[in-house]
């Protein structure tokens, strides 16, 4: 008889996450379950500049990291020494904070004598999946759309990923960004542009959206955040009122239409049954209603983590990272930050 052989221990792994402008920290089991995670955004400190500035956001990792590592492990009643492995994001994203993150990790690695994981910072946002719905497995198609990065990915396994479409300039949270910043709303914009549209009318302005010929399932921001800010010039030179909310609806409609089409497109050609969405873009309320929208008609099941585990944080990393250990890829201690790291790397 052939007896299934299931784990024998759970694997307990400390994330670690300073890609960009959170300090994060966290502790999951299995990939599966979060026992604490901890973010300290530096949100307040970069909006008056109105984007992340990367020597300030480095200098905040390096006096943030190790208390915010602390409170992970305090808050989720592990001691250091019986986490099994540090995982840490070691690309893409903003060198001098990665290796902030890197090196707390390697130092805690060598001191504990523990394995010490690299994660790609898109399969932890992957993996926030599979942190909220702890059945979902691949394949399936995942649209990860954040600040650096505007992706659909289709996840054959747990470590095989193939791009199917990408941004050909700004990513979709980038342009979000872009268009808060101009007119006045703050930083990050996307949340700020989702609550102001909910009060306004998509159908106002008619912006446009970009379809590629010839099957690409690729994506392009920058012609709408142009017609966006020409369309802002034009008002104001005719002294016409703008109605910020019909803005934010309108134009919140047009990056969500081409997000929802080409990830639903992508899952026919592939024939996957599921979709699910990850990065900071995810915790987009129209996207997230859309997309299951769009994708029920056709008989596609959509997933998506809650909001805090879309935007960046360590959790996602301790999930992934996870992954990596059970594969045996663990890094040694010339484990190096690489800003331009590609996905499959
Ligand atoms: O994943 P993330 O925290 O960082 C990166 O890896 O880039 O994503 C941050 C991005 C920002 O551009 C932010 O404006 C956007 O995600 N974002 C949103 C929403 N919440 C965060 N965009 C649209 N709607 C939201 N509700
Ligand atoms: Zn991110």
């Amino acid at each position: 008889m052939k007896v299934r052989c299931s784990q024998l221990k759970d694997i307990t792994i400390l994330g670690i996450e300073t890609s960009c402008d959170e300090t994060s920290a966290a502790v999951a089991v299995n990939g599966r379950a979060i026992l604490s995670n901890i973010i300290s955004s530096q949100v307040d400190l970069h909006g008056k500049f109105g984007g992340v500035v990367p020597e300030i956001a480095s200098r905040k990792h390096v006096e943030l990291v190790l208390p915010v590592i602390n409170q992970a492990l305090e808050e989720a009643c592990v001691e250091a020494k019986d986490v099994d492995a540090v995982g840490v994001t070691y690309g893409p994203g903003l060198v001098g904070a990665l290796l902030v993150g890197l090196s707390a990790a390697k130092g805690i690695a060598y001191v504990l004598n523990k394995p010490l994981i690299g994660v790609h910072h898109i399969e932890g946002h992957i993996a926030a999946n599979y942190l909220e719905n702890p059945l979902l497995e691949p394949p399936f198609i995942c649209l990860v759309a954040s600040g650096g990065h505007s992706h659909i990915v289709y996840v054959k396994g747990f470590k095989s990923f193939e791009i199917m479409g990408r941004t050909k300039d700004d990513a979709a949270g980038e342009a979000f960004d872009k268009i808060a910043r101009a007119i006045g709303l703050g930083y990050p914009g996307g949340p700020l542009i989702d609550k102001t549209a909910v009060n306004g009318n998509s159908k106002a302005i008619e912006f446009p959206r970009v379809y590629f010929q010839g099957g690409s399932l690729d994506f392009s921001f920058s012609g709408l955040k142009t017609a966006v800010l020409n369309y802002l010039g034009n008002m104001k030179q005719k002294g016409e009122k703008i109605v910020i909310e019909d803005l934010c609806a309108s134009f919140q409609q047009a990056v969500v239409d081409v997000l929802v089409k080409n990830t639903v497109e992508a899952a026919l050609v592939r024939e996957a049954g599921k979709i699910a969405l990850a990065g900071g873009v995810a915790a987009n309320s129209l996207l997230r209603r859309c997309m299951k929208e769009a994708a029920e008609k056709k008989g596609i099941e959509v997933y998506y983590p809650k909001p805090v585990l879309c935007t960046d944080n360590a959790a996602m990393i301790a999930s992934a990272a996870f992954f990596e250990y059970k594969s045996g890829n663990t890094a040694d201690l010339c484990l190096n930050a690489i800003p331009g790291l590609k996905l499959g790397d």
